[in-house]
């Protein structure tokens, strides 16, 4: 399948695996570009820059297909070492970075510099649009449904993603909520070149994250997930636990007084317990609704191959035969 962002990327199949923290090493990000999408390594888990440049090395070993680097820029007090951050992935010869979170304009210039393509991730028309206006190459529109961070709009994709095919000159990939070739044909529908999964990437074998994260997203149905932290316009989308509930009950106590630091011991540093130790209730972990969807722990290749032998199935036969004499 040939689109816009399969040229953009040089990638065979119109699919991003987006970052993700403390999942998004080189293991997964490999394994996806090795299928014939993009993977994306997940460059604040690594503590500093010197760790990325190592992670971006381990992934060159593991595939010689194109990878990216997401950065996301936080709302923290003590920002990290975005410069160094920078110059690693440049050093390291990556050729696309993944932004996210605030506005990436500042960083643009040496990244295109050096060659490297941008797609930002954000979730409304006005900061896609606010992205192409900068110069980015592509955006990743995330909907309402997406694990991870919505932000405050509540626009799912069936109206967002047509939306942004109004106002968009650079392609854009749909992302949240997507799963199967159901969602690649229903994305390209919608007018997006491709799409980006998170969640569905997270159920893999290849996934380097504790076997107990892949079988509760299995179990997981699409009514199972909840938005933390929305007093606070930094919501987050994630799976229903013992500690998601005692969040929201403080966020329901505290009202408009209720500060970050109510709730550090429910957000701040459980991401490690949870992927790593398999520790389910240590705190807030960002899972989409599409959770509902995801029944299996495939390799990657096999649900690439899946998804885009789906997609091709559901074009030519079960569209086609609507429109055929
Ligand atoms: C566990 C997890 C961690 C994530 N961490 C990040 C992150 O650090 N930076 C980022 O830009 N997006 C992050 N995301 C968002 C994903 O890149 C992607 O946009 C989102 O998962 C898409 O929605 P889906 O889960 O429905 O596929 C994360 C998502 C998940 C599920």
């Amino acid at each position: 399948m040939r689109t816009k962002i399969t040229e953009l990327f040089g990638i065979q199949h119109p699919i991003i695996q987006g970052g993700m923290h403390f999942v998004g090493f080189a293991e997964l990000a490999a394994a996806v570009s090795n299928a014939g999408g993009l993977g994306i390594i997940t460059g604040l888990t690594q503590r500093t820059p010197e760790a990325l440049a190592n992670e971006i090395r381990r992934c060159r070993d593991m595939t010689d297909k194109p990878f990216g680097v997401n950065l996301t820029f936080l709302p923290v007090i003590a920002a990290p070492d975005y410069p160094g951050y920078i110059r690693a992935i440049i050093e390291g010869g990556v050729k696309v970075v993944e932004t996210a979170g605030n506005n990436p304009q500042k960083w643009l210039p040496a990244l295109h510099e050096a060659g490297i393509k941008v797609i930002h991730k954000c979730t409304s028309v006005r900061h896609s649009l606010k992205a192409q206006t900068i110069g980015c190459d592509a955006v990743s529109v995330d909907g309402f449904e997406c694990g991870g961070h919505p932000g405050e709009d509540d626009v799912p994709n069936f109206i967002l993603l047509p939306r942004a095919a109004e106002e968009l000159k650079i392609p854009f990939v749909a992302s949240g909520g997507m799963a199967d070739g159901r969602s690649l044909v229903a994305a390209l529908a919608l007018g997006a070149e491709g799409m980006n999964m998170g969640t569905r990437f997270m159920a893999t074998k290849e996934a380097p994250v504790h076997e107990n994260v892949k079988q509760a997203i299995v179990a997981a149905t699409e009514l199972d997930t909840r938005l933390v932290m929305r007093p606070l316009r930094n919501t987050e989308r994630v799976l229903k636990n013992v500690a998601v509930d005692r969040l929201l009950e403080k966020e329901r106590a505290l009202g408009a007084n209720l500060k970050f630091e109510d709730i550090l011991d429910e957000v701040a540093g459980v991401y490690p317990k949870i992927m790593q130790e398999g520790a389910m209730d240590a705190g807030a972990w960002s899972c989409g609704m599409v959770a509902g969807l995801i029944h299996d722990i495939p390799s990657v290749q096999e649900l690439i191959e899946r998804i885009m032998a789906e997609a091709e199935d559901i074009i030519r036969r079960r569209l086609a035969g609507f429109v055929s004499a």
